[in-house]
């Protein structure tokens, strides 16, 4: 139902999104977009490319006065950086950073210049997501699903949210430079981010992304590209550097019994759920090991998805590498890079689940019309 693109180069003039599929009426402002493409440009770890960047989304089609008419939507997002490079003559990158796209790329497109493949490759097109996924939030607020990230781990350093209610991490995280809810870890991250920029290294870490408010039955158990965690982790997964995906704690969930790990079920009185009329009563449950979706639909639970980032590939301190016209030995040529993305990846991971939840949504309820969609959700129609 809905689709989502992006395209652009990392030194080329302007990132793309192209959001296709947005019922009409949809109010759109350009400063909310602007304020997560801000949340991903920081983060504590981040290289000097942001010191250059300042994201700011030009909506170039689809709107009208504000609002969605129903047609494509456009955001284009101007490479500050562009200028540059523009009339820089560069040489040809040969020696192929191990944990990027550089060697598999060039060999498959038969590109001789890494740089070729690494323009794209690079996670500079992230911010085009996060731009969609603004637009996507825009279209789940309406019918009350809120989104929000956290960072749970940087370079081993795990934070301790035992006992901390989503809501409350999701507040901690906005306030945190390393987008974590707990202060002691915060602290410990920050400096194991400084101790790897000392040592010339990076780091990978993990992050979650929260949906609050879904409506039950987004995605289907009828077919296996319709299952809501297929396509979530299909979506999680394809963000640069994320090399893991669980929908709940389900590594966590695999060592223990079915007991265990199930979330019961309750009568609604038991919990003060308050029935809808004519009905006996929506059964309730104290937990949410499950991380809001079973048999690939969302069953009402806020979902949670949490993603494991390997860490940067490109390193101050040179790696083993080839020479790619020698065929000798070298060592790897540092280019600008973070030394830690993973508070960044957090909003990029958002955002695609904000994608998927966004396309999901409209095959479930419809309307072409933003009205409808609201009318359709509130009925459960
Ligand atoms: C927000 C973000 C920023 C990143 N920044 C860098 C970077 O500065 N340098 C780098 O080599 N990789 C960076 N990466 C990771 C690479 O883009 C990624 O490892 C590479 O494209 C290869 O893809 P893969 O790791 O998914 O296999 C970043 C990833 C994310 C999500």
């Amino acid at each position: 139902m809905l689709r989502c693109f992006t395209a652009g180069e990392s030194h080329g003039p302007a990132l793309t999104a192209i959001i296709d599929g947005l019922p009409a009426g949809l109010v759109l402002d350009a400063d909310a977009i602007d304020r997560d493409l801000r949340r991903r440009q920081g983060g504590y770890g981040r290289g000097g490319r942001q010191q250059i960047e300042r994201d700011q989304a030009t909506i170039t089609a689809g709107v009208v006065q504000g609002m969605t008419i129903g047609a494509p939507v456009a955001i284009t997002i101007a490479n500050r950086d562009w200028e540059n490079w523009r009339d820089r003559t560069v040489t040809p990158w040969r020696r192929p950073r191990p944990g990027h796209a550089d060697l598999a790329g060039a060999e498959k497109y038969g590109l001789d210049d890494l740089r070729l493949i690494a323009e794209r490759a690079s996670a500079r097109e992230t911010a085009a997501r996060v731009a969609a996924g603004a637009v996507c939030q825009a279209l789940l607020a309406q019918v009350g699903v809120r989104l929000g990230s956290y960072v749970e781990a940087i370079g081993g350093v795990w934070a301790d949210l035992q006992g901390l209610a989503l809501e409350e991490r999701l507040a901690g995280a906005r306030a945190s430079d390393v987008s974590c809810p707990d202060p002691r870890a915060a602290e410990a991250m920050r400096a194991a981010i400084d101790a790897a920029r000392a040592a010339g290294d990076s780091l990978g870490g993990v992050v979650v992304a929260v949906a609050l408010g879904v409506p039950v039955g987004l995605g289907s158990h009828s077919q296996w590209d319709r299952r809501l965690d297929g396509r979530l982790a299909q979506a999680v997964m394809s963000v640069q550097a994320v090399k893991g995906v669980e929908i709940g704690p389900a590594f966590a969930n695999a060592a223990l019994s079915g007991t265990q790990v199930h979330d019961a079920l309750y009568p609604a009185e038991e919990t003060g759920w308050s029935p809808r009329q004519g009905a006996p009563g929506r059964p309730m449950r104290r937990t949410n090991r499950a991380g809001g979706v079973e048999g690939g639909m969302s069953n009402g639970a806020p979902i949670e998805v949490r993603a494991a980032l390997k860490p940067i590939p490109t390193t101050l301190r040179p790696q083993p590498t080839v020479d790619l016209d020698t065929g000798e030995a070298a060592e790897t040529q540092y280019q600008r890079a973070d030394v830690c993305a993973v508070p960044a990846a957090a909003v990029v991971v958002e955002a695609m689940v904000a994608w998927v939840l966004a396309d999901a949504l409209l095959e479930r309820y419809g309307g072409d019309h933003v009205e409808v969609l609201v009318r359709r959700v509130r009925d459960g129609s």
